[in-house]
């Protein structure tokens, strides 16, 4: 199989705010970017990893990650990644947020063994929180939270971008595949994995790769 990992990066980091946007701030002592492309780049059943920037962000890509692979995106997560899948040739394809900047080994390990039996996998985290609608408890039960890097045979994500409804948004894939009818294997995720998305984020990201590192 020949693998891509296509990392998402093509946002403008609009919540997080700052003088450039999030994934492009330094974070442990590199740009957030960097930290899920080394993840990716030195992992031995990822054959290629190609990044999707936004228009004008070539320079900044540059500065961050040197000549790697860059493919303009467009003005949604879901445009930035078909447009990633255009360019790309590929068996499977792991579909990363660059705002997730630290990768295990053993969830793409995880995600890529599950495509065996799926067209699609994910990583998942159970929710702890006590979760509420309008103050009325929500049963948490066969609840999780969803992470990235998502994994896909390419066949199947390209024929639920090209059939999903114009207009309507998805903020993931798995999702998409899912409603086209495609089977989507949910693996254990990771909390070193949880998005960079609000300004305190960036702290929250240190103090994990801090931890454990120690
Ligand atoms: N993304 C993208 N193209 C877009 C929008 C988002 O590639 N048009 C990417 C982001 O760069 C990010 C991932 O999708 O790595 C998850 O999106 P999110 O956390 O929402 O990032 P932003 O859209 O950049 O942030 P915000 O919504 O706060 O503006
Ligand atoms: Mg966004």
């Amino acid at each position: 199989h020949r693998t891509v990992a296509l990392i998402v990066a093509a946002g403008s980091g609009s919540r997080a705010g700052g003088a450039v946007p999030k994934q492009y701030a330094i974070v442990a002592g590199k740009p957030l970017i960097a930290h899920a492309y080394h993840a990716f780049a030195a992992h031995p059943a990822v054959d290629e990893v190609v990044v999707v920037i936004a228009d004008g962000a070539e320079a900044l890509a540059e500065a961050a990650l040197g000549l790697v692979r860059t493919v303009v995106g467009g003005a949604t997560r879901r445009e930035s990644v078909a447009l990633g899948l255009a360019a790309i040739d590929a068996d499977y394809v792991l579909v990363h947020d660059a705002a997730r900047p630290f990768v295990p080994a053993g969830v793409i390990d995880r995600v890529l063994a599950a495509l065996d039996g799926a067209e699609a996998a994910m990583p998942v985290l159970a929710v702890a929180d006590t979760l509420v609608r309008d103050g009325a408890v929500v049963p948490r039960d066969g609840l999780s939270r969803v992470q990235t890097p998502q994994g896909f045979r390419v066949d199947a994500l390209r024929a639920a971008h090209a059939g999903w409804p114009a207009g309507e948004e998805a903020t993931d894939d798995a999702q998409m595949v899912r409603r086209l009818g495609g089977s989507v294997a949910l693996v254990q995720g990771d909390a070193m994995l949880d998005k960079v998305t609000h300004p305190d984020d960036f702290a929250a990201a240190e103090a994990r790769v801090t931890w454990e590192t120690r």
